[in-house]
């Protein structure tokens, strides 16, 4: 297992270049499993949950030639209608194999997913949504067992809450029912639209992704296509905070900001000054960063996946700042990690209260999830000394070459194999 060793204080400047998306690439990758053909996706991550994804693919019995960025994938037809256990417990989004294997080849048996240190994750709103379009579904063996004679049937589906994964795994078992499908309360996140826009090239009549409705009109079938994965916005956020944190002036390229406006609001609100452009970035540490309150909510509110990265920020702004959780109901392992490194942040209930310190210093941290991760590198760069970020494979799950990006910045990082 690795660790990152950090030392901090050093000013990152430069340029960063942003990679596609995870959480797009993922939907897209199932999505192939919709229909026969070949399709070549560009600007595909170098992270390892798309390489799980790859792996449930391939024992589906998808090809799949990946080449750098660039993966081309046919699917002659499957070889199985289960994704195996070994391969879901260690990533959530191999639910998303559920929707397309159930609407194109009639079954699907998919792990169910377990407890996740962000909450609980329950997957009801995708299987009450298909059981509307005609599923029989069935728990077994700690398995969703789904099946269903004949095509999808069409439905409306309100959604309880805008489900991400749920709504793309609906879209995409809809684009092949029989009828009109419409979405209601669906998530309009930047990579439920990329999904669509993918499925729209593939022969899938869908209108409305990236608004809370979606309108999907079945088609038999779809083909394979090209497609370019729109560029990661919690990368994107991430290096802007980078940027921030260290006082530095960095300039990330190849995003698309527009897909960024709440965080955006609120590093301009906290005092950095940013430059706008088409697809770039422009972040530069301007006077002392102030304190402010962030909400995370649903896309187009303040993403959830930049709250622990947004509170490393905040440990270090004059003032107080309440971070809320509305999202996942405990997604603040990070904070007793950052109190280790000398934060003042007090938890009560899905609130945190962050009063800004003048310094952290560096300490042994443990990441929990991802951008928990994320949450403490970001603070061992500003930190006094040296910072051991242990448990990276939760890193190496969703940003590409972290370490070797934020080197090119000028940081002092590298990757170690832990110590027991
Ligand atoms: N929920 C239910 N029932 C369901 C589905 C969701 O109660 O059937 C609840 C969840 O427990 C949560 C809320 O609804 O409280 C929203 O969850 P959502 O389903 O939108 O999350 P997800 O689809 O499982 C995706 C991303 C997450 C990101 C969330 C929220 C992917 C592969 N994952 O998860 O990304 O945090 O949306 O934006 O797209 C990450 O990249 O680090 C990550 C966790």
């Amino acid at each position: 297992m690795d660790c990152m060793v950090l030392q901090g204080g050093r000013r990152l400047t430069g340029e960063v270049s942003i990679s596609g998306a995870k959480n797009a690439a993922l939907p897209i990758l199932a999505s192939i499993l919709l229909g026969k053909g070949t399709s070549t996706l560009t600007n595909v991550p170098a992270v390892r949950d798309v390489l799980t994804m790859s792996k449930v693919l391939t024992h589906l019995g998808a090809s799949v030639e990946a080449r750098g960025d660039r993966y081309t994938i046919t699917l002659p037809g499957v070889a199985s209608c289960q994704a195996p256990y070994e391969l879901v417990k260690t990533m959530r989004a191999s639910v998303l194999a559920l929707g397309p294997l159930l609407a194109r080849w009639g079954e699907a048996i998919v792990a169910l997913p377990g407890g996740c240190a962000i909450g609980a994750r329950p997957i009801n709103l995708h299987l009450a949504a298909l059981e509307k379009m005609g599923a029989e579904i069935r728990i077994e063996h700690g398995n969703v067992h789904a099946c269903v004679r004949g095509r999808l049937k069409s439905a409306r589906i309100n959604f309880d809450i805008p489900t991400v994964t749920g709504t793309e795994n609906v879209m995409m078992a809809a684009s092949l029912a029989d009828g009109t499908t419409v979405l209601e309360n669906a998530a309009s996140e930047p990579e439920v639209s990329d999904l669509a826009s993918f499925l729209i090239k593939r022969g899938a009549r869908i209108s409305g992704a990236g608004t809370d409705v979606i309108t999907i009109d079945g088609v038999p079938e779809l083909r394979g296509a090209d497609h370019e994965i729109v560029p990661d916005r919690v990368e994107t956020g991430t290096y802007l905070i980078a940027g921030a944190i260290t006082g530095g002036e960095v300039r990330v390229v190849r995003c698309r900001p527009d897909h960024c406006d709440a965080l955006l609001a609120k590093l301009q609100e906290a005092g950095v000054a940013l430059k706008v452009e088409k697809e770039a970035i422009q972040v530069r540490a301007g006077g002392p960063l102030r304190a402010v309150d962030v909400k995370t909510l649903p896309y187009p509110g303040f993403p959830t996946d930049m709250q622990a990265q947004m509170m490393a920020l905040m440990a270090l702004a004059r003032g107080s700042s309440v971070i809320t959780e509305t999202v996942f109901e405990s997604r603040f392992l990070h904070v007793l990690e950052l109190q280790r490194m000398g934060a003042d942040i007090r938890i009560e209930g899905n609130h945190s209260v962050v009063t800004g310190v003048e310094r952290l210093s560096g300490a042994p941290v443990m990441a929990s999830d991802l951008r928990a991760s994320a949450c403490l590198i970001l603070a061992g760069l500003a930190a006094e000394g040296e910072t051991r970020v242990s448990r990276v494979y939760h890193l190496d799950r969703g940003y590409e070459r972290l370490d070797a990006k934020l080197a090119g910045l000028g940081a002092q990082v590298r990757r170690e194999a832990e110590r027991v």
